[in-house]
């Protein structure tokens, strides 16, 4: 078997744009005036044409239209490209098309276009439930219409999720208890947890290096935010099975796992990423960040930038990073299989001894303080080739 096809085959679908900045954001997403929505359609419909004629013989598991905001897309234009990827591709029968949406009422108005152009699974950014942090988070909605937005999406959606932003400023312990019950007993079937960096060259990080972005958590504090996070989710049915995302057993975003399980994807768009295997060699691929120049390059018939080929140690370096963060780990063969080399059992014995990881057949998994130093793990276990 190929080594991609462990991992399945998904389409990454980039919108860059935005309303407004948030503060702490250092995705790539533009704030303009105008857009014309035909303009960019018809540029994403000739990308996937492009990579499908490259990539003819692919099963789609997943579609993942991911920003910026993806719900400031035309449902016109989230349903073409829907389409063209059908078309391109032989798709399973279980295609999970994923959509993320920012709670704005217009955007939670669209979710019945979106569904009947195909989307089976939205991803909504609440960030906080709360009015005061959704303040300081820079955020357009409040919490009522977060809630709202989500009443929708869960009569208009079978699956839905939603993100959470904590270890946000001034938040305790018991401040957090609350908010994430109140965000489990909405009922979703997957939630993604996010702790709050502060990114440089973004707004925050600029507050953050002049002194004025105060009441951060220490570690200790941050360490309890996230022991409170695996605990309320457990106890609630919702398991952890990346770093930051919970699900129901079966409810896991089935895209997000092509990245973890270090899968084929194709990303097309402004500043999307992809991984794919071709003629046996494997490549990374990317696109301009600057929604403009994408335009351009891709109406000329190719948006990407030239491809970086990967070596055996990059592509094991990769695995390694990308399969440590999900419940269910690494096989140490297929790592083995990709770099030539087997991992440095020392190493591997030394973060076995500290707790850090554990072994069972040819798997290896972080153990759950693994979890929270993964850097470290990670580190420990990649001079080693
Ligand atoms: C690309 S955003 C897309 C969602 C949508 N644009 C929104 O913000 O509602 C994906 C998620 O990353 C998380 N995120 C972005 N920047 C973050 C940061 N600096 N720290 C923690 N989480 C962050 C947020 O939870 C956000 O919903
Ligand atoms: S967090 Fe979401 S809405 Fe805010 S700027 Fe980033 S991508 Fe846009």
């Amino acid at each position: 078997m190929n080594n991609w096809q462990v991992g399945g085959f998904g389409l990454y679908v980039h919108w860059p744009f935005c309303e407004a900045k948030c503060p702490y954001c250092d995705f790539n997403s533009h704030v303009v005036g105008r857009i014309d929505q035909t303009r960019w359609k018809n540029a994403y419909l000739k990308e996937i044409k492009r990579v499908a004629r490259e990539l003819p013989d692919r099963v789609l598991g997943s579609i993942f239209f991911g920003g910026g905001t993806p719900s400031l897309m035309a449902p016109d234009t989230v349903s073409s490209i829907i389409e063209a990827a059908r078309g391109a591709w032989t798709c399973a029968n279980d295609l999970e098309i994923t959509l993320e949406a920012n709670p704005g009422s217009v955007e939670a108005g669209r979710f019945a276009a979106y569904r009947a152009g195909g989307v089976t699974r939205v991803s909504l950014g609440v960030q906080a439930l709360n009015d005061e942090d959704l303040r300081r988070l820079g955020r357009l909605h409040n919490a009522q219409e977060a809630r709202d937005a989500l009443d929708i999406a869960q009569k208009t959606f079978e699956r839905v999720s939603f993100d959470l932003i904590y270890a946000r400023q001034d938040q305790n312990a018991d401040a957090w208890s609350q908010e994430l019950s109140d965000a489990l007993s909405i009922g979703v079937d997957h939630l993604s947890l996010y702790q709050l960096t502060i990114e440089q060259g973004t707004a925050f990080g600029d507050r953050y290096n002049r002194g004025k972005l105060r009441g951060l958590p220490d570690e200790d504090l941050s360490a309890d935010l996230y022991d409170i996070t695996q605990e309320l989710c457990t106890s609630a049915g919702l398991l952890r099975y990346e770093v930051s995302n919970h699900a129901r057993p079966g409810s896991e975003s089935r895209h997000n796992l092509v990245y973890w399980r270090y899968g084929d994807y194709a990303g097309i768009g402004p500043g999307a990423h992809g991984r794919l295997t071709l003629a046996s060699s494997r490549f990374a691929t990317e696109t301009p960040l600057a929604p403009g120049a994408w335009l351009h390059r891709a109406e000329n018939g190719n948006g990407e930038d030239p491809r970086r080929l990967l070596t055996p140690q990059d592509q094991a370096g990769e695995y390694l990073l990308m399969g440590l963060r999900t419940v269910e780990g690494i096989d140490m063969d297929r790592y083995q299989s990709m770099s030539g080399r087997q991992l440095d059992s020392e190493s591997v014995q030394h973060l076995v001894d500290l707790d850090l990881v554990r072994k069972h057949d040819q798997r290896l998994f972080a153990r759950p303080k693994g979890f929270s130093v993964l850097n470290q793990v990670v580190t420990e276990l990649l001079p080693s080739y």
